[in-house]
């Protein structure tokens, strides 16, 4: 199993997400040039208190939390994130209701590294992945990033899209949140 959707209330974390985006241009016009921006935590925890809020309710600390922003296909390749715990929460932001997220099988990795020096697999072979799974962020959705995966656009989607990807304390398993 590659995702579970959550059967919980993300619109508080939305809205407030939406207006601290509004004061981060670097992450909106992604300025550094990079898909997954590393914003100071604490300042997301403290413009968007909801999202501890959200969570703490269901026994689980959200450590991290790091906004997903892409306006074209080119900005994420097949990859799988190198993680202490395989599973994150991804919650849709803006524009994601004309994408998906597509795991595959197969594919020779390299590693590589982000700007912060932390690892992630990425493919080098796309064309020989097979497509094992997808999932349309519509809600909450626990995903198994340690699994090759890729966002897809599509010509309908409206960029930029955006999501919210949370990493937690605790490990999560999707029976867990059954
Ligand atoms: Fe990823």
């Amino acid at each position: 199993m590659y995702y579970k959707k959550l059967d919980i209330s993300i619109t508080s974390i939305v809205r407030e997400s939406k207006a601290f985006l509004k004061t981060e241009p670097r992450i909106m016009n992604r300025t550094d040039d990079v898909t997954f921006n590393f914003t100071d935590n604490n300042t997301v925890f403290d413009k968007i208190p909801s999202i501890r809020r959200t969570f703490s309710k269901m026994g689980l600390t959200c450590t991290k939390a790091s906004f997903f922003v892409m306006y074209m296909q080119e900005h994420c390749t097949i990859h799988s994130d190198v993680v202490n715990y395989p599973y994150r929460i991804n919650i849709p932001i803006l524009n994601c209701k004309d994408s998906s997220t597509v795991f595959y099988r197969g594919g020779l990795v390299e590693t590589t590294y982000n700007v912060n020096g932390r690892p992630r697999h990425t493919v080098i072979n796309e064309e020989d992945c097979v497509e094992v799974d997808r999932v349309k962020l519509d809600a909450a959705t626990i995903l198994d990033v340690s699994e090759l995966h890729k966002v897809i656009l599509t010509p309908k989607t409206k960029v930029p899209r955006i999501s919210l990807t949370l990493s937690f304390a605790e490990e999560l398993g999707l029976e867990l949140l059954a």
